[in-house]
Formats: structure tokens, C-alpha cells, sequence
């Protein structure tokens, strides 16, 4: 995909990983970004067109469609976590869906308006903002693994369905990344700068999938291990 010149929507590029793949794409040359975000407002990137976008509204959705029907590069970013316990009694259920509601459905969602768009340009790309833990449950985020693992598979019937309009589609994996849905967490972090530049560099090439940082590279190495890391806490 040449990112020279092209037409990028990033969801959630307000803030966090989001804003630096807005600041990456136009560094790189995308002629014009379309930065996504519930609250236009709180868009303040000089360079971009802010576009009212919560993943989870349909009417947005088709709204952003209609307004970004010159993109051939669509980042799906915009994502939430929950430390909720799956087996918690009161919000286990609860939480779960919304996870699934941002993460996947929204995902799905951008999919479906965005397909006929990008074939119309040409094909373009498609970039799933995935994690480690698309492959591995930690303790304290398991409900989150759930999402991101449905989103990996989403990912992959997307790119095989994809396949024939010519639109590449490139699954980001990475770990923990310094930005606000980490904060809380104390352990090595890549910073979303690093990440971005990763993912257009794997996007320049053609790839379909990006290890953007160690701990993925590290995560996806474990499947061959004995016993899989997957079967234990990470
Ligand atoms: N941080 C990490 O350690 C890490 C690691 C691997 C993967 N990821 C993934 O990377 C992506 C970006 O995360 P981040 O670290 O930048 O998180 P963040 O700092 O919490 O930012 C999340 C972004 O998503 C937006 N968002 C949330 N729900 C939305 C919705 N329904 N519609 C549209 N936008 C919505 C937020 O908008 P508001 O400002 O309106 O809330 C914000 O712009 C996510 O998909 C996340 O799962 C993060």
C-alpha cells in the first residue's frame, strides 16, 4: 500500500495510539487523514478533518462513510479494556459485551461501511489494531482477550473476504503501549510512536500481520512452546 498520497480514517484519533498512527500517516505523506473520534471536539491535530465516529452508533458510522468516501486506508484503532472478571456475578455479562460491542462489533461494523468504499478507491487497506492478548489471557484482562481474540479471527475472514476486491488487510499485534489504557499498568511499554511507524512500515511492504513490538513477537513465539503459553497466565 502506498501511503504517499493517500486517503487515511483513523478511529479514535483523538488521543493515545490513535493520534500517533494520525501524526505517522501524515508524516509518511497521506494526503489527506480523517481523524475519528466520538467527540470532534477533543480532535486538536493540526493537518487532519476531525469526523464524529463512535464505532458503536451505526448513524455514525454511515455518516463517516458517506463523508470519507475518498479513503483507501482505514485504521480501525478506536478500542476499550475492562478489568472486569469474566465470572464476575453482577458485571461479568455486562462487560463482556461491551467489549465485544467496541472491539469486535465496531470493528465489524467499519468493515462493512468502509468495503465498498475502499473498492471504489481501488482496494486500499484495512489495519486491525489487535494485542498480545489476541493470543494469551492475563489475569486481570481476560474479558479484553476475549474481544481481541474474536477481533484476530474477524481479521482473518475480513482479509479472505477482502482478498478479491484487492484490499490488503494488516492485523498490528503488540503488547503494552504507554498511553492511557495502560496507564495503570507497571511494566515495559512501546510507545505509540514506535508502534505506528511499525505498522506503516508493514503496511508499505504489503504485509498482513505486524508483531509491532517484542512482548507479540515473544506471545506468538509461545504457541510452539511446550507446554503452549497460552495455557498459563502470562
Ligand atoms: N495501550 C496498550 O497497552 C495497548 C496494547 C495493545 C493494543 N492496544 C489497542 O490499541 C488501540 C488504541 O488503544 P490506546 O492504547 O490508544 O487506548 P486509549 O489511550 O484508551 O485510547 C482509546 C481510543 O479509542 C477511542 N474509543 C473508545 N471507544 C470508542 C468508540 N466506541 N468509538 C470510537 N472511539 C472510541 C477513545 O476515544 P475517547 O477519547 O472518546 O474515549 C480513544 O481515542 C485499542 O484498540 C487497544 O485495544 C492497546
Amino acid at each position: 500500500m502506498h501511503i504517499q498520497g493517500s486517503v487515511a480514517l483513523v478511529t479514535g484519533a483523538n488521543r493515545g495510539l490513535g493520534l500517533a498512527y494520525a501524526k505517522a500517516l501524515l508524516a509518511a505523506g497521506a494526503r489527506k487523514v480523517y481523524a475519528g473520534a466520538r467527540d470532534p471536539a477533543t480532535v486538536t491535530l493540526p493537518g487532519v478533518i476531525a469526523v464524529k465516529l463512535d464505532v458503536t452508533r451505526p448513524q455514525d458510522i454511515t455518516a463517516a462513510a458517506a463523508q470519507c468516501a475518498d479513503v483507501d486506508i482505514v485504521v480501525n484503532n478506536a478500542g476499550i479494556a475492562d478489568t472486569t472478571p469474566l465470572l464476575d456475578p453482577a458485571h461479568g455479562v455486562a462487560a463482556l459485551r461491551r467489549l465485544l460491542d467496541t472491539n469486535l462489533h465496531g470493528v465489524h461494523a467499519m468493515a462493512l461501511a468502509f468495503a465498498p468504499v475502499l473498492k471504489a478507491n481501488g482496494g486500499g487497506a484495512l489495519v486491525n489494531m489487535l494485542s498480545a492478548l489476541s493470543w494469551v489471557s492475563l489475569g486481570s484482562l481476560d474479558a479484553y482477550s476475549v474481544s481481541k481474540a474474536a477481533a484476530w479471527a474477524l481479521t482473518n475472514g475480513l482479509r479472505n473476504e477482502l482478498r478479491a476486491q484487492g484490499t490488503q488487510v494488516l492485523a498490528v499485534h503488540a503488547g503494552y503501549i504507554d498511553t492511557d489504557m495502560a496507564s495503570h499498568v507497571d511494566a515495559p511499554k512501546s510507545s505509540p510512536d514506535d508502534i505506528a511507524r511499525r505498522t506503516l512500515e508493514a503496511l508499505a511492504r504489503g504485509e498482513s500481520e505486524v508483531l509491532a513490538d517484542q512482548a507479540s513477537q515473544q506471545v506468538k513465539a509461545g504457541f510452539a512452546a511446550t507446554p503452549s503459553y497460552y495455557l498459563g497466565a502470562a
